[in-house]
């Protein structure tokens, strides 16, 4: 794993957001694989900057983000796809019809899994899969277990992840306790993967990321089986 280590959460943007310009330079028509979470805010930010520059063009771009709370509305303001739009989508030149997030109201989980994974393969594959990290090493919502889930799938969030982003919602009784996620098989199916840390909250994780187990009380660990991860983060996330 190559590890970029950033003064502060501007440079962790600025790096990632040069990536995903780099990649949509050399291929117009790239797919992304899109996170949400605190983290690529900024990254997103910086994005907006350089289309409304005209330095860079969503046009041809297809994305499929990782996740999506469940049962959730699309235009509830918490739900993941209004992140997106609010973050991305409402300020690039993308063609929205392209931008595809798990179903937060499916009726038939397993069937629209395995359709999103398909639909992802048919598009010739995530050519760069953006993720943050979770405080217990979560990756999209694949929560530390027993076992991980290969493909899309529903699952129960943790005790730790409902707390985690209580933040983001009026109490903690509201946030759902389940959600869609990509599984980590459809993650590490991406042609290149760059995760995003910001912060001490998350040096535990990294920690354990970096460290050379493999294990899906972590499941970022798995993360070391792929061969082109960038981790960019910050000396609090690497160091504590
Ligand atoms: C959320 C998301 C993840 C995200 C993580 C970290 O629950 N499902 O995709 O990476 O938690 O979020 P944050 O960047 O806000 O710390």
């Amino acid at each position: 794993m190559k590890i970029i280590v950033c003064e502060n959460y501007e440079e962790i943007s600025q790096e990632a957001a040069k990536l995903v310009a780099d990649l949509m330079t050399a291929k117009p028509d790239c797919v992304l694989g899109l996170a949400t979470g605190s983290t690529p805010v900024g990254m997103y930010k910086k994005l907006v900057e350089m289309n409304k520059k005209g330095e860079i063009s969503f046009e041809k771009v297809t994305s499929y983000n990782l996740d999506e709370y469940y049962p959730i509305e699309p235009t509830h303001d918490q739900s993941y796809r209004y992140f997106m739009n609010q973050n991305l989508f409402d300020h690039v030149n993308i063609d929205k019809s392209k931008t595809f997030v798990p179903n937060g109201l499916t009726k038939d989980p397993a069937k629209e899994g395995a359709a999103y994974d398909a639909a992802i393969d048919a598009a010739g594959g995530i050519d760069l899969q953006i993720l943050g990290i979770g405080q217990n090493g979560h990756i999209g919502f694949n929560e530390p277990d027993d076992a991980l889930i290969a493909g899309t799938h529903i699952t129960s969030l943790t005790e730790n992840t409902i707390e985690a982003n209580s933040r983001f919602f009026a109490s903690k009784a509201d946030v759902p306790t389940q959600a869609f996620t990509m599984g980590m098989g459809s993650i590490m199916k991406a042609k290149k993967i760059v995760l995003l840390a910001n912060g001490t909250n998350k040096h535990a994780a990294v920690a354990q990321m970096l460290d050379d187990k493999i294990t899906t009380s972590c499941p970022a660990t798995f993360l070391k089986l792929h061969k082109d991860v960038i981790l960019i983060c910050d000396k609090a996330a690497l160091n504590g």
